[in-house]
């Protein structure tokens, strides 16, 4: 069976002005049908623009080369009209900011009606019932009431968990969850987590779920991609990065000596020193200036992704004993 989501040697950069921005360098990422897949890495890796990239949802000032085949089929260059089809329906995505993907003019049921009825072509009843349905699965509060409500009339949180069922609606085959729990406080964040867990085992969702907080990706997700500057520089099965941390940068972020056992740090650590600036091209490895291990090799040439123990893939010259 072929993955619900493969990129491979995807790159994104921005014309600007004077410089190119490179915001994604070659990244290739699997997600199989029902599995979650965690993106995590400091402010500015390029994390929302690999979702962007997915939906087909990118700025025009955009360059884009590679592939991203979803369900088996190349959507890159994908037409409009495929790629309007395939979002909302089979992909969704939830935002960072959730004020961006609400209509401000409609209520919200008016608008996670509309969802049904052009995608699943419901009744204008039916649909309605199914959206009450879905908001109070995501545990919006007084749901009936929500429904004849505006956006500007809920509070950050609600919108947030709006967003969320909106998303849900149509039970699409992928979600890219951008910090999907980041504006709600920690007992609807658990239970936003089970929502996603539930679609997961019901209809085989795949999810890619981009979060700085360290606890809701040990709650989730299956394997976990780590990016720095645009790149991917490790990737492993979850209980074998949150164990044996081997790029540096990795452990950097979780903050961790490498260890046996131990609880999870609840945040991602902020490291301190600059990632490189994207319009710049690095020789080495783009880690290297903040690197405790840093040798003359790292500094003249990039290390290629490669295999290590396990399920682990490490970008690294010097890669931490396991
Ligand atoms: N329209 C644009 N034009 C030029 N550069 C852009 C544009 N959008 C994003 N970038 C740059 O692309 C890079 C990646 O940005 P991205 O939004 O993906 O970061 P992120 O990992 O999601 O960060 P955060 O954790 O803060 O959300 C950044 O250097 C950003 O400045
Ligand atoms: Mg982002």
């Amino acid at each position: 069976m072929h993955p619900v989501l493969s990129i491979e040697n995807l790159s994104v950069a921005f014309r600007g002005a004077d410089a190119e921005i490179a915001a994604i360098r070659r990244v290739s990422l699997d997600v199989a049908a029902g599995e979650c897949v965690a993106v995590v890495g400091e402010s500015g890796c390029g994390k929302t623009q690999l979702c962007l990239a997915v939906m087909g949802l990118l700025p025009a000032n955009a360059a884009i080369g590679g592939s991203i085949r979803f369900d088996g089929r190349e959507i890159l260059a994908a037409p409009r009209a495929q790629m309007n089809a395939l979002r909302g329906a089979r992909l969704a995505m939830i935002f960072q900011d959730p004020q961006s993907a609400l209509t401000p003019h409609l209520t919200i049921g008016t608008q996670m009606a509309e969802v049904l009825v052009l995608h699943r072509k419901l009744r204008w009843r039916e649909a309605e019932a199914d959206a009450l349905a879905m908001l109070r699965r995501v545990r919006v509060p007084d749901a009936a009431r929500r429904m004849r409500q505006y956006p500007h009339e809920l509070s950050g949180g609600m919108r947030q968990r709006v967003m969320i069922g909106m998303s849900l609606l149509c039970e699409p085959d992928l979600v890219l969850a951008d910090e999907p729990t980041t504006a709600l406080d920690v007992t609807i964040q658990a239970q936003v987590i089970a929502v996603l867990r539930e679609m997961r085992q019901e209809f085989r969702t795949g999810i890619v779920l981009v979060s700085h907080d360290l606890s809701v990706v040990a709650g989730l997700a299956d394997r976990v991609y780590v990016m720095y500057a645009g790149c991917i520089v490790e990737s492993a099965a979850a209980a074998d990065l949150f164990g044996h941390a081997r790029h540096p940068y990795t452990s950097a972020l979780m903050s961790c000596v490498p260890r046996i056992s131990g609880p999870v740090p609840p945040r991602l650590a902020t490291l301190p020193g600059q990632p490189p600036n994207p319009a710049e091209r690095v020789a080495g490895c783009a880690f290297a200036p903040r690197c405790a291990f840093t040798s003359e090799r790292c500094t003249r040439a990039p290390p290629p992704l490669r295999p290590l123990e396990g399920s682990t893939m490490v970008a690294c010259h010097h890669p931490l004993p396991r």
